[in-house]
């Protein structure tokens, strides 16, 4: 009997872009590791052995990266490929020989942008005591609108599950966080299928679906407006957690705040709340950083500022300039010293060449 999970990676992470050109999704850094990596390491401490990606294409660098994973965690990492994309059930199927139907043990399954405390163990104890087909984790959101909805009864039982309800039914999600017993794959067509929209009603119609209450936080981080609140959350569940990971209170230090050990910070730096800087990241003198990411190998100039924002690999900003509301700048982006910029998207290897004062400018 062998543990196994599956993580589904659909599409190509636009709503992640810029920086979904230079990294897969699920390799794009959170909190200073990709967050694929805070799956599979969550999905190991259960005691998962074998992990399956159901991709639609398959870069380079997530399998050199998935491998070195495999060897570094002793587990078994396999890529199940679609020829067309077959939605969020669909890949159960073509995957089917490497779940292994004649073993007995259930499985886990995630969406690839979600984030919490991942406490799979309690998921794998609730589902084998309720002994049904499939356990949904849930968690509770102010607009479920852009998700899918549970309504359960109070012992968990799922009555109704509706994917992005245009009328309101009720504010616990699906937190696409998953435990099924291997028979779900029988219910599944071997072609494009929600499992959703499909496969979710019809068990929950049968009474074979439970929903246990996620504890802890949770985000969706497919996008940057929503990776920004995953990274509050995150930092402030690592503050009761795991403290060690995040900077020392001291001078110059607001909040929860996580500095890689290779980064260099300079002399009267501001850095707070909310902030991770990445690997090698070089800040001259008092940088002021507040609710960003900055990642690997980025320079920050003397004076300068970045709040709400994402700052990707290699960038250089220089003295004095201005980066807020919602930036994202892609791979070696230059923003030139004093620069001011709000609200925009730099493709890579771009220079910003002009300051910035509208909403949702995009540089191609
Ligand atoms: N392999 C594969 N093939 N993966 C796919 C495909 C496909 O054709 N389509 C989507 N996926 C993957 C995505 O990469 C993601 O990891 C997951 O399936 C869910 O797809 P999203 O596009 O992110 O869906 P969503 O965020 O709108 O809604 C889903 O997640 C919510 C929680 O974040 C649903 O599961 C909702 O019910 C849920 O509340
Ligand atoms: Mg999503």
């Amino acid at each position: 009997m062998v543990l196994k999970a599956i993580i589904l990676v659909g599409g190509y992470g636009t709503r992640l872009r810029p920086l979904t050109f230079s990294c897969p999704k699920p390799l794009t850094p959170f909190c200073n590791h990709p967050i694929v990596k805070h799956q599979i390491d969550a999905l190991v401490e259960c005691g998962v052995k074998h992990v399956i990606l159901c991709v639609n294409y398959k870069p380079k660098a997530l399998e050199e990266a998935l491998k070195s994973y495999s060897e570094q965690l002793g587990i078994k990492v396999d890529f199940s490929l679609e020829d067309v994309p077959m939605g969020t059930a669909g890949p159960l199927v073509l995957a089917k020989d490497l779940l292994d139907m004649s073993d007995p043990d259930p499985f886990f399954m995630l969406n690839a942008d979600v984030t919490s405390e991942y406490p799979f163990k309690e998921l794998l104890a609730f589902h084998k005591n309720h002994g049904k087909e499939g356990t949904i984790f849930v968690t509770k959101v102010d607009d479920p609108s852009k998700y899918g909805v549970v309504v359960a009864k109070e012992n968990g039982q799922i009555e109704k599950f509706v994917e992005k309800p245009q009328v309101f039914c009720g504010d616990k999600i699906n937190a696409g966080m998953y435990i099924f017993n291997k028979t779900i794959v029988n219910r599944i067509p071997n072609k494009p299928t929600s499992i959703e929209r499909v496969i979710f009603p019809a068990m929950a119609g049968d009474g074979e679906l439970f929903r246990m209450v996620l504890p802890g936080f949770w985000m969706d981080i497919g996008q940057p407006k929503d990776y920004l609140i995953g990274q509050c959350l995150k930092l402030q569940s690592l503050r009761n957690t795991d403290p060690k990971q995040l900077a020392d209170a001291q001078d110059g230090i607001i909040g929860n705040v996580m500095i890689h050990e290779s980064a260099q910070i300079g002399k009267g730096c501001v850095i707070g709340p909310d902030v991770v800087v990445g690997p090698n990241v070089k800040l001259g003198d008092c940088v002021r950083l507040r609710r960003c990411s900055i990642f690997a190998d980025t320079t920050i100039a003397n004076g300068a500022m970045v709040a709400d924002s994402m700052v990707g690999w290699a960038c250089r900003i220089g003295q004095f300039a201005r980066v807020q509301d919602m930036c994202v700048l892609g791979e070696d982006t230059t923003v030139p010293a004093e620069r001011f910029m709000r609200s925009t998207r730099v493709c890579p290897h771009k220079k910003v060449k002009e300051d910035v004062y509208e909403d949702d400018k995009i540089i191609i």
